[in-house]
C-alpha cells in the first residue's frame, strides 16, 4: 500500500479538520500530503499550515490524483457518505468523523462500499479513549461490577455550540453531534445491541435564537439481553456553565456500580473577574506543544493502527449500528412511541 510514510489526505478543512491535520503532522511515520475543501481558499490555507503539497476543492479529484493512502473525512455530520463511498471506490482507507451517517440509506451504501472494496474504516467515536470512561470500562471488564444492569448518561453541550460554533447545527442535531458518542459508549459498556428505544424531546429555546434544532432528547434504551439505560442529550446548557460539555455517567452492575463526572472534576479551576471556568485537560489540550487529550488520542490511534496493522478500537459495525439506533430514537421522538431498532 505505501512505502515508509502513511500519506493522509484531509477532506474538510474546518475546525476539526485542522485538528486532524495537526495530529497526523506531529506523528512519526505519518504525513498530511493533501487537503481538500469545497472552499478552495480554506483548503490551501490549511495545506500551507500543514506543509501539504497538494490541495483540491473536489474530493473526487483528490482521490484520483492525490498522493494519499488514507483519508480523514471531516465534513459536516450529514456530508460523510458520498465522500466515504468515493474514497472506498478509490481504494483509500478512512477515518470518518462521527456520526458515520445520518440516514439509513447512507449507512447501507457506506457499509456496502467499504466492505466490497476491502478498505479499512474507523469512525471517530472517541469517548472510548476518555480516561475516566476507559478506566470505568476496564473495571467493568475486570468483573468487579458484575454484569451491567442499568445506566444513565448525560452528554450535553452549551447553547453556544449550536448558535455560534456550528454553522450547520440546524441541519444536524445534538443526537448526531453528541448522542452518537452516548450511544457508542453505552453499546460498549453493555457489549450488546440496542433493541428498542423510547424518546421524548422538546424544541423552542434554540428556535427562539434562530437555530431550527431540537433542544433536548431524553431517551430510554432497552438492550437485547435486558440491560436498560437512559441517555440525555441537550444543546441548551447555559453558556455560563464552566465547561462546554456536561458529562455525567453512572452504571449499576449486578455486583457494584461506577460513576463518572467528567465535567465538574476538581483537577483545575480558573477564577477571573468575569467567570469561573474549568480549563480543558481531558479532551483537547497540549503538553509541551504536543496535542494531548482523548479527542486527539482516537485520531492518533487510527493512524497507529493503519501503520501497525492492528485492529481499530471502533469497528464499522459499531458505528453503523449506533447510527441506526439513533435513527430509531429520532423516529420515536417524532412518533412519541417506542420504536424497535432495524439493523441492516
Ligand atoms: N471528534 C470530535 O471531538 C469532533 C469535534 C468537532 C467536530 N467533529 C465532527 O467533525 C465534522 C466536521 O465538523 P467541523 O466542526 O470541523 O465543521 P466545519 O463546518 O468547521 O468544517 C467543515 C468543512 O467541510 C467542508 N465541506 C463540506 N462539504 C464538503 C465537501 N463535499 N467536500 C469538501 N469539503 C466540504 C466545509 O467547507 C468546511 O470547511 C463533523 O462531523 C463533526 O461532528 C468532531
Amino acid at each position: 500500500m505505501r512505502e515508509s510514510v502513511l500519506r493522509i489526505g484531509i477532506v474538510g478543512a474546518g475546525i476539526w479538520g485542522e485538528n486532524h491535520g495537526r495530529i497526523y503532522s506531529a506523528m512519526d511515520g505519518c504525513q498530511v500530503t493533501a487537503v481538500c475543501d469545497r472552499n478552495g481558499a480554506r483548503a490551501s490555507e490549511l495545506a500551507a499550515k500543514l506543509g501539504a503539497s497538494e490541495c483540491f476543492d473536489d474530493y473526487t479529484e483528490m482521490f484520483a490524483q492525490g498522493s494519499i493512502d488514507a483519508v480523514a473525512i471531516v465534513t459536516p455530520d450529514f456530508a460523510h457518505a458520498d465522500i466515504a463511498v468515493a474514497a472506498a471506490q478509490a481504494g483509500k482507507h478512512m477515518l470518518i468523523e462521527k456520526p458515520l451517517a445520518t440516514t439509513r440509506d447512507d449507512v447501507a451504501r457506506m457499509v456496502e462500499a467499504i466492505t466490497s472494496a476491502g478498505v479499512r474504516a474507523m469512525v471517530d467515536l472517541h469517548n472510548r479513549w476518555s480516561p475516566p470512561f476507559n478506566t470505568a470500562h476496564q473495571i467493568l471488564e475486570s468483573g468487579r461490577l458484575g454484569d451491567p444492569y442499568s445506566a444513565y448518561f448525560r452528554l450535553n453541550d452549551t447553547r453556544w455550540v449550536a448558535t455560534d460554533m456550528l454553522p450547520w447545527a440546524a441541519k444536524s442535531s445534538i443526537l448526531w453531534f453528541l448522542g452518537s458518542h452516548s450511544l457508542d459508549t453505552l453499546r460498549w459498556f453493555f457489549n450488546d445491541e440496542v433493541a428498542r428505544v423510547y424518546c421524548t424531546s422538546r424544541k423552542g429555546i434554540l428556535a427562539s435564537q434562530g437555530v431550527d434544532a431540537t433542544d433536548v432528547y431524553l431517551t430510554t434504551l432497552e438492550f437485547a439481553r435486558g440491560g436498560i439505560a437512559q441517555m440525555e442529550n441537550a444543546w441548551i446548557t447555559p453558556n455560563g456553565h464552566p465547561n462546554i460539555n456536561d458529562i455525567k455517567f453512572n452504571l449499576i452492575g449486578t455486583k457494584g456500580s461506577i460513576a463518572v463526572d467528567a465535567t465538574n472534576h476538581n483537577l483545575i479551576q480558573l477564577y477571573t473577574e468575569e467567570a469561573t471556568t474549568v480549563p480543558d485537560v481531558l479532551v483537547q489540550n497540549s503538553v509541551f506543544g504536543r496535542p494531548a487529550g482523548f479527542a486527539f488520542e482516537s485520531i492518533r490511534s487510527f493512524a497507529d493502527c493503519l501503520i501497525s496493522g492492528a485492529e481499530f478500537k471502533v469497528s464499522l459495525e459499531d458505528a453503523a449500528n449506533g447510527s441506526l439506533a439513533i435513527l430509531a430514537i429520532k423516529e420515536s421522538a417524532a412518533l412519541r412511541q417506542p420504536v424497535e431498532v432495524r439493523y441492516l
